[in-house]
């Protein structure tokens, strides 16, 4: 019901984000997004690129005077430094003379395959796009998915979990996890833990090495009944796994307690139904979410909770063994301005990309062209969901 695509080359004009499906009349905040996009470059171990570029939103169509139409909406957002690639990135040019191709693909990205597959004799046609600067559009759909939620008392959050092997380990609750994670340069909640792990960046950039960890994305203020356990491709966790697995860098995705659960007998992983009426407007409660919110691809009204592991970034001062596809000859891969570590930064991207997958299925379950008429089947799936949880007699 919600769609997106992006378009853009990493140092072309920019990224163009196309998206479809919001009801009309939802507000638009800038800051919002900007600070959204902002959240997306910043984070210690980033590159210099990000310190060099800033994203900035300009609004091609759906929305007016701060608010969406209801037609298609198109965002882009231009790439600073395509000023230095024009002739390089021309659309319409030809190459230059003096212009040298690409021949040495990076291990870890998808240069070589990428190449083979679209027959092209310059990596650079797949640098350009498979490049993580395309998730500066996801980006900009998830700040329309967060704005579109918050609507509906939804929250998305995150922080990130561990970094090459050091993890934030604080008890605390998710909701004071996330808010902690917003003023950490690392996105995480533990200082201690930061303070580590800041010292493991440190050490890799030194080696001109890289490194990967975990984050984990919330979905708080959730009701039961979005997802769908009819369709496999409706299936809430599916979409999830299906969205956040599409983070490049990102290689596992586990809703809840998915891996440890293996480890554990039946009584020790499923969440016991509780029953308790003052809870509005669902009055059946877990004292455990190791589920992480979601029982039969359905949610069950608990904080879903789903953790991503990113792999270390593939591109490295230091080089990796390549190989010349022109030459056949051994060759040291180039380095291209590189981020050391870039879980904080995957984090907003797999916000956005489970914002994306909750308001899909909140659209799907409302309907409602304008965002009134969402809020009215809203409140009466409310309303049937305080009917449901009252005490009747058989
Ligand atoms: C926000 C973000 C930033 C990234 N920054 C870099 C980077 O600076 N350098 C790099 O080599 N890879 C970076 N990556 C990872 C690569 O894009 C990714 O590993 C590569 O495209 C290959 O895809 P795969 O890892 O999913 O197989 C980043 C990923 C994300 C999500």
């Amino acid at each position: 019901m919600i769609y997106y695509e992006t378009a853009g080359e990493s140092h072309g004009i920019g990224i163009t984000t196309v998206i479809s499906g919001f009801p009309s009349q939802l507000p638009v905040d800038v800051n919002f997004i900007q600070n959204e996009l902002a959240r997306r470059q910043k984070g210690y171990g980033s590159g210099p690129r990000m310190k060099m570029e800033k994203d900035t939103v300009e609004f091609l169509g759906g929305v007016r005077w701060q608010k969406t139409l209801g037609s298609p909406i198109a965002v882009l957002v231009r790439n600073r430094d395509s000023v230095n690639w024009k002739i390089q990135m021309d659309p319409l040019g030809d190459p230059p003379p003096d212009y040298h191709e690409v021949t040495v693909p990076r291990p870890g990205h998808a240069d070589l395959s990428g190449t083979v597959k679209y027959q092209f004799t310059d990596i650079r046609n797949v640098i350009e796009r498979a490049s993580a600067r395309e998730t500066v559009g996801r980006c900009v759909a998830g700040s329309f998915a967060k704005m579109f939620l918050s609507q509906l008392g939804i929250v998305i959050g995150g922080y990130v979990e561990s970094i090459g092997g050091i993890t934030a380990s604080i008890e605390m609750s998710l909701e004071e996890k996330i808010k902690e994670a917003l003023n950490s340069e690392l996105a995480t909640f533990d200082q201690e833990a930061a303070k580590k792990m800041t010292e493991a960046i440190d050490q890799a950039r030194e080696k001109g090495d890289s490194l990967g960890g975990t984050f984990v994305v919330v979905a708080l203020g959730m009701l039961p009944g979005f997802g769908d356990y009819n369709l496999a491709t409706k299936r809430l966790d599916a979409q999830l796994a299906e969205r956040l697995m599409s983070i490049p860098s990102v290689k596992g995705v586990e809703i809840g307690d998915g891996f440890l659960s293996t480890r554990l007998l039946g009584s020790e992983v499923h969440d016991a139904i509780y029953y308790d009426e003052d809870r509005k407007p669902f009055a059946f409660i877990r004292s455990t979410n190791r589920a992480g919110g979601i029982e039969g691809g359905v949610s069950n009204g608990e904080p879903i909770i789903v953790r991503c592991a990113m792999k270390p970034i593939p591109t490295l001062q230091k080089g990796l063994s390549s190989v010349d596809i022109v030459e056949k000859s051994k060759i040291m891969a180039r380095y291209e301005r590189s981020d050391v570590c870039a879980v904080p930064r995957g984090l907003v991207v797999g916000e956005a990309m489970m914002a994306w997958v909750i308001a899909s299925a909140v659209r799907e379950k409302f309907g409602g062209d304008s965002l009134k008429e969402v809020i009215e089947n809203y409140q009466n799936y409310l309303n049937y969901l305080e009917d449901f949880s009252k005490k009747k007699t058989k």
